[in-house]
C-alpha cells in the first residue's frame, strides 16, 4: 500500500519522530480517533481502516473535506494549478488578503478556500500556518520562485485512503470529538504543546494553556477507564509529569536537538505517555 504523507507543514508536526511513536502503537485495535489531528503525519503512517479524526482549525478541516469529496477535490486541483502558474510575491499577497474582508472571504466556495489554505502553507515563509486575533493569515512571502502544491502523486493518494476507508472527520473541541470512542479503539492526542517558561500558544485564535492541559489529562483518565489505549506526546514539562504520573511516560530525544559533533549530549525534550504497555523495536 502506498502511503500519503501530510499535505501542508504544520507546527508541531510529528514527522521527525513517527518512527518512534510507531513504537508505541498497539498492535490491534479498532477504530482509530486523532482528535488534534494538524497534517496527520501519524494517520498518514497508519492509515487504518476506521477512524475519526478532528482539528478545531476549521480551514484545516475543510481541506480534508474538500480532498475526501471526488467532485470538490477536481475543483480545488484546478484551483491548485491557477495558483502554481501565477504564483509571484504580488499574487501571494493578493491570497493572503482575501480574509481581511470577512464578508467576501465567508462566502468564498470551500474548494477555493481549501486551495488557497494549501497554497499559502507552501508559499508562505517556513510553511506556518499563523493568524493573528482577527483570525486573519499572518505569515509573509516565502521567497520561493516556484511552489509544488501536489508534491506527485501525495494528494491523490490522500483522497485515495480518506475515501476507500471508513475516516469520519470532525471539527470540534477534542473533548466531543473522543465522546463515542469505546473499549478496544486506539486514542492518539497530540496537542499544542505545553512549555515550562511561556504560556502562550497561538495554532487557532483560541490558544491552549495549562487549563486546556489540565482537561486534556480528564479525558485522558476518563478514556482510560472506558478500556481504550490512550497515547499522548508532549513536551516534557513539569506539568505533564505530574498530570500523568500514574501512566508511562516515555522520553523522546528530539533529532532537531542532538549535537552533530557528539561532544554534547542531546536535549530530551518530548515525551509519549501510554496507558499500556507496548514497545516494539523496528530495524
Ligand atoms: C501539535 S498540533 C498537531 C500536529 C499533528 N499531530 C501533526 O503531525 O501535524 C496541535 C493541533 O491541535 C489543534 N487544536 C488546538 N486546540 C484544540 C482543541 N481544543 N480541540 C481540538 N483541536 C485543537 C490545533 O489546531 C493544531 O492543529
Amino acid at each position: 500500500m502506498i502511503k500519503g504523507k501530510p499535505f501542508v507543514k504544520w507546527a508541531g508536526g510529528k514527522r521527525q519522530i513517527i518512527d518512534k511513536l510507531k513504537q508505541y502503537v498497539p498492535d490491534e485495535f479498532n477504530t482509530y480517533y486523532e482528535p488534534f489531528v494538524g497534517g496527520g503525519a501519524l494517520l498518514f503512517e497508519l492509515s487504518p481502516k476506521n477512524a475519526v479524526i478532528n482539528d478545531y482549525n476549521k480551514e484545516l478541516m475543510n481541506v480534508y473535506e474538500c480532498i475526501k469529496d471526488a467532485k470538490k477535490f477536481e475543483s480545488m486541483c484546478k484551483e491548485l494549478n491557477q495558483h502554481e502558474t501565477m504564483h509571484s510575491e504580488k499574487y501571494y499577497y493578493e491570497v493572503r488578503n482575501l480574509d481581511r474582508d470577512k464578508k467576501k472571504f465567508n462566502k468564498l466556495v470551500d474548494y477555493k478556500r481549501a486551495a488557497r489554505t494549501i497554497y499559502l502553507n507552501k508559499a508562505c515563509f517556513n510553511g506556518l500556518y499563523r493568524v493573528n486575533s482577527k483570525n486573519e493569515f499572518n505569515v509573509p512571502f516565502g521567497k520561493k520562485n516556484k511552489v509544488n502544491t501536489y508534491e506527485g502523486q501525495n494528494l491523490g493518494i490522500i483522497c485515495g485512503f480518506l475515501n476507500f476507508n471508513n475516516i469520519k472527520l470532525l471539527s470540534v473541541d477534542f473533548e466531543e470529538a473522543v465522546k463515542d470512542a469505546k473499549k478496544g479503539d486506539f486514542i492518539y492526542f497530540d496537542p499544542p504543546y505545553d512549555s515550562d517558561t511561556t504560556t502562550f500558544n497561538s495554532y487557532t485564535e483560541d490558544g491552549f494553556g495549562k487549563e486546556e492541559q489540565k482537561r486534556l489529562a480528564e479525558v485522558f483518565k476518563d478514556l482510560d477507564k472506558r478500556g481504550c489505549y490512550v497515547m499522548l506526546s508532549n513536551h516534557n514539562t513539569a506539568l505533564v509529569n505530574e498530570l500523568y504520573k500514574d501512566y508511562n511516560i516515555h522520553v523522546i530525544e528530539a533529532k532537531r536537538n542532538i549535537n552533530a559533533n557528539g561532544k554534547k549530549r542531546g536535549k530530551v525534550v518530548e515525551v509519549i505517555i501510554t496507558n499500556f504497555e507496548n514497545k516494539r523495536e523496528f530495524e
